[in-house]
């Protein structure tokens, strides 16, 4: 399977993401994980990528294109990848298409997770993630066994940077205006599979996997 996750910011991405890694055998490719980290260590990347990411602007294609791509054409990624948080523009979807094509590899489905914009606001504002591994919660919705600490690996819960009210609503913007034109990208290839993200990320992810299986 080789996959992508399409949706606004705080759809529940990352959510599902975390889920479908114990269903199948997956590489899993979070862009936005990857420049977090890149930040954090003060690489190269992390210091072109740390302005836009903290504006909520989408960092520059011709900076993430080539790092996500050879993240593709890598050994771990020939059993299938879950992309997460790429393509998100027109120019980063026709790239990945020629990378895959030069690989003999193709999309199996391009995953989109739909949710309203007041529900983002609402979603992105509680939410905490764990410091070592990223694993996502939720203040109100899906509260950690012990506040502020993960409950798979004990690291610390922290908000998001750019997890300000503010910025989300910079993010939205950037997603319709970046972004959405990917769903009609992938709908014309055929690919395309849409899912209610205001459900329970159990039904969610239920709803995933039985599309799935009709897919392998
Ligand atoms: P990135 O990290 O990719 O952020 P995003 O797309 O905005 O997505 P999020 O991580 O915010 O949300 P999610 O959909 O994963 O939701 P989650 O599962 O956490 O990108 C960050 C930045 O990096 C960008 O702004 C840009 O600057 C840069 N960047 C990244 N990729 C790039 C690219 N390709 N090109 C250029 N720049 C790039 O869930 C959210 C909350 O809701 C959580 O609290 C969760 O517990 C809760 N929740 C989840 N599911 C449900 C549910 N079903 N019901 C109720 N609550 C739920
Ligand atoms: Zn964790």
């Amino acid at each position: 399977l080789n996959l992508i996750l399409l949706g606004p910011p705080g759809a529940g991405k990352g959510t599902q993401a975390e889920r479908l890694q114990q269903d199948f055998r997956l590489l899993y490719i979070a862009t936005g994980n990857i420049l977090r980290a890149a930040v954090e260590a003060g690489t190269e990347l992390g210091r072109q990528a740390k302005q836009y990411m903290d504006r909520g602007e989408l960092v520059p294609d011709e900076v993430i294109i080539g790092v996500i791509i050879d993240k593709v054409g890598q050994e771990d990624a020939q059993d299938g990848f879950l992309l997460d948080g790429f393509p998100r523009t027109v120019a980063q979807a026709e790239a990945l298409d020629e990378a895959l094509g030069d690989l003999g590899r193709a999309l199996t489905a391009a995953l989109l997770i739909d949710v309203p914009d007041d529900e983002v606001v609402r979603r992105i504002s509680g939410r905490r993630v764990c410091q070592k591994a990223n694993h996502v919660y939720h203040v109100d919705t899906n509260r950690p066994k012990h506040d502020d600490v993960c409950d798979i690996d004990g690291s610390k819960l922290i908000q998001r940077e750019d997890d300000r009210e503010e910025t989300v609503r910079t993010r939205l913007e950037v997603y319709g205006d970046q972004t959405a034109p990917l769903i009609g990208f992938y709908d014309e290839r055929g690919i395309l599979k849409r899912f209610d993200g205001r459900r329970s990320p159990t039904e969610v992810h239920d709803h995933i996997r039985a599309t799935l299986a009709t897919l392998r």
